[in-house]
């Protein structure tokens, strides 16, 4: 049984875990067609790169399933879905690699009955979320590799059960190093803007007895400086060809850190989130949120009206900062400060 039940189809419906919600409550929020799909995505309702994959394939489901309803052209009602979906975050590839494979399946059905079209775009959305419980628990077996007992893991945001359909990457490999009973400590950023350390890494583990402490984002280098970690893991929203990753923002800070300290960095990612057709990181969108994400705390005002903000929600580190990264194809070790990943077979 699964820790969390992150999303799940059930009738005809995607039912996601409301990650804006927790950790003081556990609601879920019903989709019944692929706006509020969208909408979800968006909110953050779901997030992580792989779970937003999954959901939107869900959510391409239930345009098709409404197109059918309103006697619509599917094709052309599709375009519309795709495009909706597409535009609701930028930088997890998961997204675009998911509605891809969804629109390819809408394309070999042209011509088809509308009842024939659905169950196939249902079946490869079904296909899509099996397949990323499998890689994750392959990733994290492989992982568990590089953490020894005793180690404490330093990461941030959320790459756990939460981010994914289950399991998780980074959480996933810290799940199975423990299961394969290594003490394993875990350093959670809280994560600012959106708190998703705080809220939802140490919730997650806590619900498994794996012990996490709780550290703002600005306390990583004094941890480090007093020995306190031994890795650093992440998960990753979009790897480049030459393993230039993009994650949370805050992620290349605790890169720096963690080379200036002589500490491994380490990044969990499925083949879902590799964009080989990108040759470094460079040209990686970063999506930029709204003000009050920054200028609001707990619903309160913390500066003053009108300030200037900036706020990108991911960043960019240097494939010569990774000291490996953790797929479902094994572990990659760079050559010379950069990644193969086409040669390698990691996709
Ligand atoms: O903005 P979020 O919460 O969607 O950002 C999530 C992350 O940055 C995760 O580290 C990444 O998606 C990997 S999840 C397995």
């Amino acid at each position: 049984m699964p820790i969390v039940s992150t999303l799940r189809w059930e009738n005809q419906t995607l039912v996601l875990l409301d990650q804006t919600k927790l950790p003081a409550e556990e609601v879920y929020l019903v989709c019944c067609d692929y706006r509020t799909v969208a909408d979800a995505i968006r909110r953050l309702v779901v997030r992580g790169a792989p779970a937003i994959g999954v959901a939107a394939a869900f959510g391409v489901v239930l345009g098709a399933v409404e197109a059918v309803r309103q006697r619509l052209d599917p094709p052309s009602a599709l375009e519309r879905v795709f495009s909706v979906l597409a535009g609701t975050r930028p930088t997890a590839v998961n997204l675009f690699w998911a509605l891809d494979r969804m629109r390819k399946v809408a394309e070999a059905q042209q011509g088809e009955t509308s009842e024939r079209l659905v169950a196939a775009l249902e079946a490869e959305a079904l296909r899509l979320y099996q397949e990323d419980i499998e890689a994750n628990r392959r990733l994290s077996e492989h992982g568990a590799a590089l953490l020894a007992d005793g180690m404490t893991v330093l990461t941030i945001c959320n790459a756990g059960a939460l981010a994914t359909v289950a399991h998780g990457t980074a959480l996933g490999v810290i799940r199975a190093a423990v299961r394969t009973g290594k003490r394993i400590r875990v350093v959670a950023c809280e994560t600012r803007p959106l708190l998703q350390g705080a809220r939802l890494t140490t919730w997650e583990l806590m619900k498994e007895g794996i012990p996490a402490t709780l550290i703002t984002d600005n306390m990583a280098g004094y941890v480090m400086q007093q020995g306190r970690v031994q890795a650093v893991l992440t998960g990753a929203d979009r790897i480049a060809a030459n393993g230039d990753v993009v994650n949370k923002i805050g992620t290349y800070t605790l890169a720096v850190l963690a080379q200036a300290h002589g500490i491994p960095f380490y990044v969990a990612a499925p083949r879902s989130t590799m964009d080989l057709t990108l040759a470094d990181g460079q040209s990686i969108p970063i999506e930029e949120r709204t003000a009050d994400e920054i200028t609001t705390f707990g619903g309160r005002r913390v500066a003053p009206n009108g300030v200037q903000v900036y706020n990108p929600a991911f960043d960019l580190t240097p494939a010569r900062l990774v000291t490996a990264i953790v797929t479902e194809a094994g572990l990659l070790r760079p050559e010379q400060g950069r990644f193969k990943l086409r040669e390698e077979g990691a996709v």
